[in-house]
């Protein structure tokens, strides 16, 4: 049988992050590849508890068919949970979506013309660019450096439809915008009119300082903001959520409709009764402690094993570290030569949305414990010293 796809059909591409895991399934690898939480960290206990206090209290509703807008009571500490970050809402903006994956597609489907711009930090999350491109927008890539947007980038990007940002320990860089900078891209989207959709799975992953107030803040009405449990209880729950202005809300509400009617409610319950008490605010800082160990120890071995010429900064949050080889270096080209020495990375290119910057890399420290975190980075510097000798 030939298939006719779709022509949107072609937008969708195999994600390298998922072609490079493939390799580091292999036994003996020590993977800086994944995008995963520790699983350790996932409180299974609690879980089984919650799962067995819904079923005994309320089985029935729990296994029912349930409303597409989510279960109040979790909209409701969704509400709450976003308006102590300073972002002004109530139970009826928030959106329960199925993982904050599903309201980038949601968004993208009723905000994403084709043809018309979609600004993006450069680079970005690879999964906004999979989950934007079937609706075919043209990417306009916002000019960056290590504090986020310069100021005065989005001067150019005046007839986009949304500037998506990450602005707390991004994926991939890691980086963070300060207070400043935070006012000057909300001040700068007021002056070009154009929307906000702001991404925050990682904003309670901080390890030294409490970074400042989403940008949201900054623009009520003007922006959507998104949020996930993956990163602060677990990935496997597949539970995130939305929150957006009046105006926008009913469309996104219609789009979720469509697409699977809602979040499964059994799920929404469990993850209720789990933080309705206030558990987060014990588990997380369990995580911070955890993340930090590995962030410093991720730290200390770049420094020691990371050959001259190459740069990096060491995040105050998230996941990641962002690693740029000298000019001319080739970090994919880099990666069949690591794997067959025991180390895996992703290659920072497919993070742009206009590809190019062969010579990054980004690395992952939250789910390989310290000394093998050591190792792992001790392999990388040999294999990148190794291609880097013959220019030197
Ligand atoms: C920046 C960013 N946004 C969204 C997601 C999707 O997360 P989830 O769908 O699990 O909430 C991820 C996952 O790694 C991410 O890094």
């Amino acid at each position: 049988m030939t298939w006719r796809m779709a022509h949107r059909a072609d937008r969708l591409d195999p994600s390298t992050i998922r072609e490079v895991l493939k390799l580091t399934e292999r036994p003996g690898i020590i993977s800086l590849a994944g995008g995963l939480p520790a699983a350790d960290t996932f409180p299974v206990e609690i879980v089984a508890e919650a799962t067995s206090a819904v079923l005994r209290a309320s089985g029935r509703q729990a296994l029912q068919y349930a409303t597409s807008e989510g279960f109040p009571p979790l909209r409701e500490w969704v509400a709450d949970r976003v308006s102590r970050k300073g972002i002004a809402a109530g139970p009826d903006d928030v959106l329960i979506t199925t993982g904050s994956q599903q309201a980038l597609d949601l968004i993208a489907k009723v905000l994403v013309e084709p043809g018309a711009p979609v600004a993006v930090e450069s680079p970005t999350y690879l999964g906004a660019l999979q989950a934007f491109s079937p609706y075919e927008p043209s990417f306009a890539e916002v000019a960056c450096d290590e504090g986020g947007p310069v100021p005065g980038a989005l001067q150019d990007v005046g007839d986009a439809r949304l500037l998506y940002l990450l602005p707390t320990y991004q994926n991939p860089t890691g980086r963070c915008l300060s207070a400043q900078r935070r006012q000057q891209v909300a001040a700068d989207l007021g002056e070009a009119g154009v929307p906000l959709v702001e991404d925050d799975p990682y904003g309670d992953l901080w390890y030294d300082v409490e970074p400042a107030p989403p940008v949201s803040a900054l623009m009520p009405g003007r922006s959507v903001y998104v949020g996930s449990f993956s990163k602060i209880l677990a990935p496997g729950l597949r539970l995130g959520y939305l929150v957006a202005p009046p105006d926008l809300y009913p469309k996104l509400l219609q789009a979720k409709q469509a697409a699977d009617l809602h979040t499964s409610g059994f799920t929404q319950r469990i993850v209720h009764e789990v933080v309705k008490d206030g558990f987060l605010d014990a588990h997380v800082p369990t995580i911070r402690a955890d993340y930090t160990r590995h962030r410093d120890a991720m730290a200390e071995a770049l420094t020691r094993h990371l050959p001259p010429g190459c740069r990096w900064s060491v995040p105050a949050g998230g996941m990641f570290f962002w690693v740029e080889l000298p000019p001319g270096a080739d970090a994919a080209a880099l990666l069949p030569a690591a794997v067959a020495a025991g180390v895996a990375f992703v290659p920072g290119s497919p993070f742009f949305a206009g590809g190019g910057h062969e010579n990054t890399l980004r690395l992952s420290f939250v789910t390989v414990p310290p000394d093998v975190i050591d190792a792992g980075v001790a392999l990388l510097g040999g294999v990148i010293d190794g291609a880097l000798q013959p220019t030197r």
